[in-house]
């Protein structure tokens, strides 16, 4: 009689447990994303998109510079190749000469004839900097790709002078010296420049500075940034390494309004350490998660960050402007270590997906970022050697992230599959839908499980939607998959179809380790 009793009961928990396990495993195969397209209250800005162009390598000598004279087809000295493809990411912005460039560069060595220009040591890779590509070429530079300048100022080891002579010599509309110099080299009109960097990284390459000699240091320089004209400045103070809070709470306390934007660097390094990175090629799964995990302490850090600027600022009128961001990896075996040159892999590209999704999350507070870099440094759009060039894989995440700039930003809900390596597990699933001025929506969503196709259901609350229109999927046989000099075409996207309406449900079938971008009206 018990041992029937025990039977039963054992029999019965037996039937629960599979009962609750299958539901579980049911459960957690469903991924489903709702668009609250009746809650979009926050315009993307379209200086999330925003690029960094360093003296730094071949960033600009060999990436965009190639001189007058060269055998590359160029227009005024800047290769016609790399500006056709920029052309088409709708660059928004491009900082300026650098980084920690900036903090060890006179804007007067990079004016004037060509010839007298003064050759200089570039401390970045230790090589002797021609100085060809100054200012004006600079700024004929962004003129030709459509973007806007961010020129970053030297506060390290300028001189206060020095950078209000360069608004001036940039900007002063009436009769002095310096405008008088410019209309001499040519430029008979003011340039219009909004974006000012006050210093980079002032913690660290800058000028090793604390906060708070920095915050001091900040008042004063950016005291003597002049308003010509028409001309606002839009004044970026350097911030915080990363997760450094301390930083963002004195410069939130003693700068406050003194700044229109506080910067944040946050470089994600897939492996162990900063001295020991990992490739960028012919890498492993551990690797591939261990980039798309660090990639995702963006959010965290932006999150604190805001936390301490809504003290301070609860209307947001200080932007957070993360102007060097992306992954670092190992340099390319055989290549100069101090120029930074790395591949980039279909991983980096959802690296980048990843990232700009955070971002666009954060739009309220986060309107201005800066990829590290444009041009064969880190995390490339574009790799040249010689006469040849290549668009990397992330070049096409920018292109295809391009409708959300300027866009409202919806926000989502998403219940979404974990993707587990080695214990560890991320969402797989990551996405941002926004709606343009005319009503269309656009969808872009990483599946990030390199083993795994993903079904998602998508549903859209006040909204109707109709059609589906312009899928493309950027994917490749394996995570670690690059763009070559030989092989340009092995990532690029391709259009997509597996993507149908049911109703007001959008449902997709994602292949692994793929990025879709759809839109909707
Ligand atoms: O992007 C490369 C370097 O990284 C920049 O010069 C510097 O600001 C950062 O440390």
């Amino acid at each position: 009689m018990v041992m029937t009793q025990i039977r039963k009961y054992f029999g019965l928990s037996l039937l629960l447990i599979v009962f609750f396990s299958y539901n579980s495993v049911y459960a957690q195969q469903q991924n489903n994303i709702t668009v609250n397209a009746d809650q979009g209250s926050v315009k993307i800005s379209k200086y999330i998109y925003g690029q960094f162009a360093e003296d730094l390598g071949n960033g600009l000598y060999g990436g965009i510079w190639v001189g007058k004279n060269s055998k590359i087809p160029n227009i005024d000295g800047m290769r016609k190749d790399v500006i056709d493809a920029l052309k088409k990411l709708d660059v928004p912005d491009v900082r300026w000469p650098g980084g920690c460039f900036a903090d060890r560069y006179n804007w007067r060595d990079g004016i004037g004839p060509e010839k007298d220009r003064p050759k200089r040591v570039n401390m970045w890779g230790q090589v002797t900097d021609s100085n060809q590509f100054g200012t004006n070429e600079f700024l004929e530079f962004c003129k030709l790709i459509g973007a806007q300048p961010y020129m970053a100022g030297n506060v390290g080891s300028g001189s206060v002078r020095e950078l209000k002579d360069w608004v001036t010599y940039l900007t002063y509309p009436g009769d002095s010296k310096l405008a008088n110099l410019r209309r001499k080299d040519g430029h008979p009109k003011p340039y219009h420049i909004k974006f000012f960097g006050v210093g980079n990284e002032s913690w660290g390459c800058g000028g090793q500075m604390t906060p708070e000699h920095y915050a001091n240091v900040y008042r004063r320089y950016s005291e003597f940034l002049p308003n010509y004209g028409g001309n606002h400045i839009f004044k970026i103070a350097s911030g915080p390494n990363g997760a450094d809070y301390h930083w963002t709470k004195v410069m939130m306390k003693d700068v406050g309004y003194r700044m229109n934007g506080l910067s944040l660097h946050y470089y994600t390094i897939a492996g162990p350490s900063w001295r020991h990175k990992g490739p960028s090629t012919n890498f492993s799964e551990n690797l591939y998660f261990d980039g798309l995990q660090k990639a995702m302490k963006m959010n965290e850090i932006i999150q604190r960050n805001s936390t301490i600027m809504d003290e301070y600022d609860p209307q947001k009128r200080i932007a957070l402007v993360v102007d060097e961001w992306g992954i670092w990896t190992d340099p390319l075996p055989g290549s100069h270590p101090g120029f930074l040159r790395q591949q980039n892999s279909l991983r980096d590209a959802l690296i980048a997906s990843t990232t700009l999704d955070i971002f666009n999350k954060h739009a309220a507070r986060v309107r201005m970022a800066n990829i590290a870099q444009m041009v064969n440094v880190l995390q490339s759009m574009v790799m040249t050697k010689g006469k040849e060039m290549y668009l990397t894989p992330t070049y096409y995440v920018f292109e295809m992230y391009k409708k959300h700039m300027g866009a409202t930003y919806l926000p989502l809900h998403l219940n979404v599959e974990n993707y587990t390596y080695d214990g560890n597990s991320i969402p797989s699933i990551t996405a941002t839908a926004s709606q343009d001025s005319t009503g269309n929506i656009h969808l872009t969503i990483s599946n990030l499980d390199p083993n795994k196709n993903q079904k998602v259901k998508i549903d859209f609350r006040g909204v109707s939607v109709r059609h589906v229109s312009n899928g493309m999927v950027l994917t490749a046989k394996s995570f670690d998959a690059v763009n070559t000099f030989d092989k340009p075409n092995t990532v690029k996207p391709e259009t997509f179809k597996d993507a149908k309406l049911d109703g007001n449900t959008l449902i997709i079938n994602m292949p692994s380790k793929s990025l879709v971008s759809i839109d909707l009206n």
